[in-house]
């Protein structure tokens, strides 16, 4: 008999998150385990694998429980280049092309605002698995903040205001021209050859429209409002819709719960990308940091193009 495997809260106090510990490419085919995976990624929103065999192999086991994979929307992303599915990507910093930005005077590679992936697209992607291939010795951690707990934690009048409208995102607002939630201090040092690539293909894709808070299956209202291309709210794109999307993405920014992972070999992490919100914590830009992620299906069916344009990023974008 295969071993089991072991599902334990992430950390206490955390209102999210789950650890597994223990699945192998052989347990994972057992229906009871797929079962009990699945429904915790339901409940919990984020997994921690802990102790699995660092291979692709293992990150297409993990990612399979989940859903069918799909390719990822946006050309200019670079891919794994392995063979074995579709749409697994590599963010690889290549410390002689990469994006560069300062912050707080001093210059980080790799940083990125709260967000969830594919904002710029109509269809959502369900998941993602995360497998670190190069950890960064310092910095670098990927954090995770819950959509469910941030809207509870918005200010009574924030949460009447912001609830019923729609954010309008675009493929070309990059994290060097963010406007919501934007650190005073950010500034641009060096765009990479993949970060142009991607705003010339951007210059083809029409905008995407998400509303900023939705209800899940279990009824629970969910914010889900990114920092990462993000235009302004539908129908206000003026002073007093732009300063509404400010305070909430400030909101955001400044949130308490937020689960900062500090990456190990061994590990992978999956989050449910209509409900956990994730950003990265810079690097210094000489430290090479590599991660492999796969591009799990579905589709929460609340986002639109403007216009009804049926493709958007026939590439998919940096997020
Ligand atoms: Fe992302």
């Amino acid at each position: 008999m295969s071993k089991q495997v072991e599902i334990v809260e992430l950390q206490e106090g955390l209102p999210f998150g789950s650890r597994v510990i223990g699945a192998t490419q052989e347990n994972l085919k057992d229906e009871a385990t797929r079962t009990a995976v699945k429904q915790a990624f339901e409940d919990r929103g984020f997994l921690l694998f802990e102790e699995v065999e660092e291979s692709p192999y293992m990150q297409l086991a993990i990612s399979e429980v989940l859903g069918p994979l799909k390719d990822h929307p946006v050309a200019a992303v670079s891919r794994a280049g392995n063979d074995l599915a579709p749409g697994v990507i590599d963010i690889n910093s290549d410390v002689e092309d990469q994006v560069i930005l300062e912050l707080e005077g001093k210059p980080l590679a790799n940083w990125l605002p709260w967000h969830f992936d594919h904002a710029y697209n109509n269809e959502l992607n369900r998941a993602g698995v995360l497998r670190p291939i190069v950890i960064a010795p310092e910095g670098g951690l990927t954090g995770f903040a819950d959509g469910v707990d941030l809207y509870r934690s918005l200010p009574e009048h924030l949460r009447r205001e912001i609830d019923g409208l729609n954010v309008v995102y675009h493929l070309g607002t990059m994290t060097w021209n963010m406007r919501f939630g934007r650190p005073a201090s950010l500034r641009a040092i060096r765009v990479s050859t993949e970060g142009v690539n991607v705003e010339e293909e951007a210059k083809k894709v029409p905008r995407s429209v998400h509303p900023a808070v939705w209800t899940n299956k279990a009824g629970e209202k969910v914010l889900h409002v990114g920092l990462l291309h993000t235009v302004g709210i539908e129908g206000h794109e003026d002073p007093e819709g732009d300063a509404l999307l400010e305070e909430v993405c400030r909101h955001i920014a400044d949130n308490a719960n937020a689960y900062y992972h500090q990456w190990k070999l061994g590990q992978m992490v999956t989050w449910d990308n209509w409900r956990i919100l994730h950003c990265v914590t810079g690097c210094d830009a000489s430290i090479p940091r590599r991660m492999h992620r796969t591009t799990i299906s579905g589709d929460y069916g609340l986002g639109y193009f403007e216009g009804d344009a049926k493709n958007g990023a026939g590439a998919d974008a940096m997020a």
